[in-house]
C-alpha cells in the first residue's frame, strides 16, 4: 500500500463518518415521489424482472467489479448505469452475472453494531440495491476485510464477522470479496481467518461465493483450495504489460507501486501463478485479479485517457490466459462506454474464450512450451477437445513451428477452431504455423483424432 493510497483512504472515511450525519434521513424518504432519496430510489425497478440463476461455486465467477476504472469511489447511480447496460450489451447474456462492490460502500456501525452502508454513495442502502441487481438478473456481491479497517480506511468487519455475514445474507449478498489488509497473513492465522468467514457465511443459510486476497504468497493456494472458492495469486493488477519485471508502460493505470502492483507480463512469468495454479479445480480457482480489458490508461497527473491501458493484444492476452488459467473473469472497464465494435466488445464477449474459462472439466492449464519469446499453456476440456494458448512475450511480432506433440502433446487433431475468429484452421499434418502479433496471443481449440 503506498502513501498516496493511504492518504486518499482517511480522507475518504472523514467523508463517509460526515455523509451518515448528513444523509441520515434520506432513505426514510425512499418510496415518496419527491426529494433526492425519492429520486434516486426510483432508479431501483427493474423492468422487466429477471431471476437470477441459482449461485454456483463450482465454476469460476464470471462479472463486474468497479475497482479497475473507479477505484473505491464508484456510488450506487453509476452501478445502476452499469446494471444497465450490462443488461443489454450482451454481457449479462455471455455469462457477467455478478455485479460486485468493491471498497468505497461503507459507511458506519449503528450502536447497535450493525454496518451500514455510505448513505451519500448508496443512499437505498445495500439491501435495495441487491434486489435491484437481481431483478435485472444478476448475482450481487460485496467487499470486506477480516480487520476493523478496510484498505481504503473504511471500516471492515473485524469483530463482527458472524453480525456482518448474517447482515450480508440479509441483503442478499451472493458472494463476498475478503480483502486482507491490517489482518493476519501468516499461513496459519490467514487459513483459520477463511475458515472462520467460511463457517460464519454458512452459518448464515445462503449459499455465498468466498473469494479471498490474502497475499499473493505460493503458500495461499495449499490452504485456500481446501476453504474457498477462489484465492488472489498476486498484487493488484495494473493496466501495462509490464509493471514488475520492467518499467511500465507511459499510460499504464494504476501501477502505483513496482513491487505490489503486477503488469500481464509479470502474472504470465510469476512461478507462484504457475505452481498455483496446478491446486485449482471445480470450486477452487486461482484469481489473477480483475481484468485490464477496456480500462482507459492514465496521464502521469492521474486523469483518464482517451487511449486503452493495454492495447488490442495485450488485452486479448489478459483475457485469454485468465481463461486458460480458469480464473475469475471480472470486467474492470467501464461497460457503459461499450459500443458493440470496441476493444472491450470484441474481447469480452467472444463465447469461444470463455467457454474455455468455463469449461465443465474444470481442469487447469499447465505450462507445456517456454521458449525464447515463447509461452505455450495447454487446458484439457469436456470432450477429449483441448485449448492451446500460444502466447508471444517479445516487444516484436513472431513467426514460430510448433508440432502437435508440443501442443497438444499427441498427434494431428481431427479440427482446429480459431477462438478469436471462432473459425476453423485448415490442419496441417505436422502442426501450426503460428503469426503472433507483440503481447498478443493466439488460442485454438483441438478436437479429437
Ligand atoms: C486492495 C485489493 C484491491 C481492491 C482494493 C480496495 O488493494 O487488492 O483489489 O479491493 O484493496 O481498496
Amino acid at each position: 500500500m503506498t502513501a498516496r493510497r493511504g492518504c486518499a483512504r482517511t480522507v475518504a472515511a472523514a467523508v463517509a463518518a460526515f455523509a451518515t450525519v448528513l444523509a441520515a434521513a434520506a432513505c426514510t424518504t425512499v418510496g415518496h415521489r419527491s426529494g433526492p432519496a425519492a429520486s434516486a430510489c426510483s432508479d431501483l425497478v427493474a423492468s422487466p424482472t429477471l431471476a437470477p440463476p441459482p449461485v454456483d461455486p463450482e465454476w469460476p465467477v464470471m462479472g463486474f467489479d468497479p475497482y479497475n476504472t473507479f477505484g473505491d469511489s464508484a456510488d450506487q447511480a453509476e452501478v445502476v448505469g452499469i446494471v444497465q447496460v450490462m443488461a443489454r450489451n450482451g454481457m449479462r447474456d455471455a455469462g457477467y452475472r455478478y455485479v460486485i462492490l468493491d471498497d468505497g460502500w461503507q459507511g458506519s456501525r449503528t450502536a447497535a453494531g450493525q454496518i451500514t452502508a455510505d448513505p451519500g454513495r448508496f443512499p437505498c442502502g445495500i439491501q435495495r440495491l441487491a434486489a435491484y441487481v437481481h431483478a435485472e438478473g444478476f448475482r450481487f456481491g460485496i467487499y470486506t476485510s477480516p480487520a476493523p479497517r478496510a484498505c481504503s480506511g473504511r471500516i471492515g468487519s473485524g469483530g463482527h464477522v458472524a453480525a456482518d455475514a448474517r447482515t450480508f445474507a440479509s441483503w442478499g449478498v451472493d458472494y463476498v470479496k475478503l480483502d486482507w489488509c491490517g489482518s493476519d497473513y501468516s499461513p496459519s492465522g490467514a487459513a483459520a481467518i477463511a475458515r472462520t468467514w467460511r463457517a460464519a457465511l454458512d452459518a448464515t443459510g445462503r449459499r455465498i461465493i468466498l473469494s479471498i486476497n490474502a497475499g499473493g504468497a505460493p503458500s495461499v493456494g495449499l490452504w485456500a483450495r481446501l476453504s474457498v472458492n477462489s484465492w488472489r495469486v498476486g498484487g493488484d493488477i495494473c493496466g501495462s504489460w509490464y509493471n514488475q519485471t520492467r518499467p511500465p508502460s507511459s499510460t499504464a493505470r494504476a501501477c502505483y507501486n513496482r513491487q505490489y502492483d503486477e503488469g500481464i507480463y509479470d502474472y504470465l512469468t510469476s512461478p507462484g501463478v504457475q505452481a498455483q495454479e496446478a491446486l485449482s479445480g471445480p470450486g477452487h480457482h486461482i484469481d489473477p485479479d480483475m481484468l485490464e480489458v477496456g480500462t482507459m490508461g492514465k496521464s502521469a497527473g492521474g486523469q483518464d485517457l482517451a487511449t486503452y491501458a493495454l492495447d488490442l493484444a495485450e488485452a486479448g492476452t489478459n483475457f485469454a490466459i485468465w481463461a486458460m488459467w480458469s480464473a475469475p473473469l471480472i470486467a474492470g472497464n467501464d461497460p457503459r462506454t461499450m459500443d458493440g465494435a470496441d476493444l472491450a466488445s470484441r474481447i469480452l464477449l467472444n463465447r469461444e474464450i470463455i467457454a474455455v474459462d468455463q469449461d465443465p472439466l474444470g481442469r487447469p492449464a499447465t505450462l507445456v512450451v517456454r521458449q525464447g519469446g515463447w509461452q505455450v499453456w495447454r487446458k484439457p476440456l469436456v470432450g477429449g477437445r483441448t485449448a492451446v494458448a500460444v502466447v508471444n512475450l517479445a516487444d516484436s511480432a513472431a513467426e514460430a513451428f510448433f508440432s502437435w506433440a508440443e501442443l497438444d502433446g499427441s498427434g494431428q487433431p481431427a479440427t482446429v477452431s480459431d477462438a478469436w475468429s471462432e473459425r476453423d484452421v485448415p490442419v496441417d499434418g505436422r502442426g501450426v504455423r503460428v503469426q503472433v502479433g507483440a503481447h498478443a496471443t493466439a488460442v485454438y481449440v483441438l478436437t479429437g483424432r
